[in-house]
């Protein structure tokens, strides 16, 4: 574990204390590096000479995210955000009216929307006593369900689902249903194995636990996803053969032309940065430092931390009994914290999110200073 570099490789936590990384977590310095150079380069060459000539960097980032993710090669396609990424997927998934959908009640707005919007019927996966997925009764409702969806972190408060005990419930008792990831809250903050949870479907985004840019996101698909045909089709992901619609070969049929490629150059930096630096350490750290925050935040009078079950992630969630969440975050900001907040808007299927709460993400660039720090504002209030 070296803070030392990782807070020396982070230009934003030298004159702050960071702590909004569920929201957008602080880029590296060669994230930033890599998209002004790449920007130099459309500048020189024009967009699409310098997107040819990046083309090994962006076939890199394909396939370091194929690693990150545990997917397969050639399966892996870059999108402009997490919910673009789902969009594209479902669209290959040919769900519609009356189909059954089974979530758990952390679900994404963004994720449950279009599939509300196609008429599917979303059915609430059992919470158990300690607030998370109760695994031991969700057979019966995978069973005849057309697709579930796992959200593997939650957005508005700490938890996180065990998605290979709900693979391999739902391999035993709904192997044609569609198996759904959503990574955006986890990828680079927990492990992933889209191949051993045989997932047909697996999203993320890149400007959060991974450290990447704003608009970027990546889709990885099983094989049964990769040879159908996503809705809509475009100039880049179809053609029309005999006045037929046809979809790309390959994964290409799930990633547009058109993109701030820049942005993706970034992200291949970003999830470079990731791997060379050891995805267990920084996941290990991520954990460390929500265990140490939720422990200076249980000391504290008026605070109420709302995380849930034994492992809740990195993002630490909590209620103050006497200021709004965005007073708690305006008290912090006044004194050179930065932490975010969370309202019930994306999480609608959630009971206990009643009001907004205080939401903080700590990264490898953070240290127990920074901890203690925010502790102190919260011991002022
Ligand atoms: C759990 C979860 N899923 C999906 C998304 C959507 O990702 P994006 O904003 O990149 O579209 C988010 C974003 O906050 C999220 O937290």
């Amino acid at each position: 574990m070296d803070v030392d570099r990782w807070r020396s490789e982070t230009p934003g936590c030298a004159d702050k204390v960071y702590l909004a990384g569920a929201g957008t977590a602080l880029p590296v310095a060669a994230t930033h590096e890599a998209m002004a150079s790449y920007l130099a380069r459309e500048v020189e060459l024009g967009g699409y000479q310098a997107q040819w000539a990046a083309a090994d960097l962006f076939a890199g980032l394909r396939a370091d995210l194929t690693r990150l993710l545990g997917a397969e090669s050639g399966h892996v396609a870059l999108a402009e955000s997490g919910t673009h990424a789902w969009w594209r997927a479902l669209g290959a998934l040919g769900l519609s009216r009356g189909d059954r959908v089974v979530v758990s009640d952390v679900e994404y707005l963004g994720t449950l929307l279009p599939l509300v919007q196609r008429g599917v019927q979303v059915e609430v996966l059992p919470v158990s006593p300690d607030g998370t997925v109760d695994l031991a009764r969700a057979a019966d409702h995978l069973a005849g369900a057309q697709a579930v969806i796992a959200c593997h972190a939650a957005s508005h408060v700490g938890s996180v689902l065990d998605v290979g005990s709900l693979a391999a419930i739902r391999a035993d008792v709904a192997p044609g249903a569609w198996f759904v990831v959503d990574a955006c809250q986890s990828a680079g903050q927990l492990p992933l194995d889209a191949a051993r949870w045989r997932a047909d479907v697996v999203f993320g985004t890149g400007r959060k636990w991974l450290r990447g840019p704003r608009g970027t996101g990546f889709l990885a698909v099983g094989n049964r996803v990769l040879d159908r045909t996503p809705e809509p089709l475009d100039t880049n992901t179809g053609s029309l053969t005999s006045g037929e619609p046809m979809p790309a070969a390959g994964i290409q049929r799930f990633e547009p032309f058109e993109a701030a490629w820049a942005s993706h150059a970034g992200l291949a930096a970003a999830v470079r940065w990731l791997l060379d630096t050891g995805p267990s350490a920084v996941h290990q750290r991520i954990a460390e430092l929500a265990t140490g925050l939720r422990g200076r935040l249980d000391g504290l009078p008026d605070v109420e931390v709302l995380d849930r079950g034994p492992a809740p992630g990195g993002i630490v969630t909590f209620r103050h009994h006497r200021y709004a969440a965005t007073d708690v975050a305006a008290a912090a900001d006044a004194a050179g914290v930065v932490v975010g907040t969370s309202t019930p808007h994306p999480a609608p299927l959630d009971p206990d999110m009643t009001g907004p709460v205080v939401r903080v993400g700590a990264h490898v660039y953070n240290d127990e200073a920074d901890l203690d720090r925010f502790a102190e504002v919260l011991a002022d209030l």
